[in-house]
């Protein structure tokens, strides 16, 4: 037992390792540098001071006089996610420094060029993702220290302070949490740190792509790289793999994808919106979420299995996902659909900015549907049906 133990650890560490996931900090990036070859000292003397450059409206011009640096001194992973993040932070800064009715239309090539091909090797979108943002943007303050919140700080950040260090230290905080099992309210107290309209007023727009954004709605020419703008989805959680895993473990994709898609009324958009923010996960990751969908199912396993005991955990896990949507509903409430609506009685809509799906003027309206539809269907994962002829729901 003791060989077959040994065995399957092995077999199980190697999967951790084909997936890029680590055993205690998940989807994580473990240990992220925070400095590169001397040669790129003027991207992370950029990213460093990415608050001053922008309230000062300097960013631009200072990227405006910047080489055209080449990545190929760049060797291992983790080099390589730090240039995405810094790259990934001056782009957003370059594109709305002006606010949004003024982003820039074109990335310049010494930023375009090296994105993209960084990009390419990550094989990641050249905009700014969470994987970016939160799974490869934090540091101990204490090197020495443990790794938990008070001893934890983001390496780049955008305008508005605490507001914006809150943000991003959320997600991190459920990114952690998925592997050590901390409870989701205590987790989004965190979200006391953020203020909605800091939020909404500020830092939204520094995470807005450039698809489905009415400010920009060609996309981004990249100079240097392509002579047609690029259309990309700004960064946002619904990039995460953790959430997204457990979605593929506990409902099976078609249940999944058919339910989002008939629930939803703008279903050939927003039906494939989840799977699309897939490609903006590290290959690694979004490799597993797809292994996950094509294995037998954990659902119609435990329905076979007619077990009390199963069907409690795996209600119970089911249940914590639709708790999580639920208290995100109310999230998005406060800090999206209450200010937007705010702003725009005080005629400054803020259309399309900040999220990854259009909310075309619709006062947020089709966004809370969508969001309500994925919970819905959450939901229904609470129903446990036999497949055979009898009907009777088993509780
Ligand atoms: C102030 C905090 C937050 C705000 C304002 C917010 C806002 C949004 C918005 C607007 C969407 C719709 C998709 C988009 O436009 O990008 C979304 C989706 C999503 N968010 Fe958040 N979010 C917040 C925090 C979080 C946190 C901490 C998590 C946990 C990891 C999270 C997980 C998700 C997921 C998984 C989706 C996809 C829809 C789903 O699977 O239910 N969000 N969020
Ligand atoms: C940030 O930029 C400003 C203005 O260019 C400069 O005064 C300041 O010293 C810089 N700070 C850092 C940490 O580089
Ligand atoms: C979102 O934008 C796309 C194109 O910009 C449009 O075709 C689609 O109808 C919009 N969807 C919603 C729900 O507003
Ligand atoms: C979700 O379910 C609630 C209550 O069960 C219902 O009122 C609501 O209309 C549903 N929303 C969507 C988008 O399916």
């Amino acid at each position: 037992a003791e060989h077959m133990e040994t065995n399957s650890r092995e077999t199980l560490k190697a999967d951790f390792d084909a997936f890029d996931i680590s055993e205690e900090l998940g989807f994580l990036l473990e240990e992220p540098l925070t400095s590169l070859p001397d040669y790129y000292r003027v991207w992370l003397d950029l990213a460093n001071n990415l608050t001053h450059l922008i309230e000062s409206h300097t960013l631009r011009d200072l990227v405006h006089k910047m080489p055209v640096l080449s990545p190929d001194f760049l060797i291992d992973h983790r080099e390589l996610r730090l240039a995405h993040l810094v790259l990934g932070f001056i782009s957003m800064g370059y594109v709305w420094q002006e606010g949004q009715h003024a982003p820039a239309q074109i990335l310049p090539k010494a930023l375009a060029l090296p994105y993209w091909l960084v990009s390419r090797r990550l094989g990641l979108p050249p905009i700014l993702t969470y994987a970016d943002s939160v799974l490869a943007n934090w540091k101990l303050k204490d090197p020495t220290g443990d790794m938990e919140i008070g001893n934890m700080d983001l390496i780049v950040s955008f305008p508005g302070g605490e507001s914006c260090r809150g943000f991003f230290m959320v997600s991190l905080l459920v990114e952690m949490a998925a592997s050590s099992g901390i409870t989701v309210k205590k987790l989004f107290l965190f979200l006391d740190h953020v203020d909605p309209t800091a939020f909404h007023g500020t830092l939204r727009i520094f995470v807005s792509g450039w698809r489905d954004n009415p400010m920009l709605p060609r996309g981004l020419l990249y100079e240097g790289v392509s002579n047609e703008p690029i259309l990309l989805s700004g960064g946002s959680a619904a990039q995460s793999s953790t959430i997204q895993c457990f979605d593929m473990l506990l409902m099976n994709e078609s249940l999944f994808v058919h339910l989002v898609s008939v629930l939803f009324i703008d279903s050939a958009y927003l039906g494939s919106f989840l799977t699309r923010m897939r490609e903006y996960m590290p290959p690694a990751h979004r490799q597993l979420i797809e292994t996950l969908s094509v294995c037998p199912s954990l659902r119609d396993f435990i329905l076979s299995h007619s077990s009390s005991d199963l069907c409690q955990a795996y209600k119970s896990c089911v249940s914590a996902l639709v708790d999580l949507r639920n208290y995100h509903l109310n999230t998005v409430a406060k800090y999206v659909v209450v200010p937007g609506n705010h702003a725009r009685a005080m005629g400054c809509p803020l259309r399309g900015v900040g999220t990854a799906l259009n909310e075309t003027g619709t006062g947020g309206s089709s966004l809370m549907v969508f969001l309500k539809s994925v919970r819905n269907t959450t939901q229904k994962a609470l129903i446990l049906e036999r497949p055979s002829a009898s009907k009777e729901t088993e509780m």
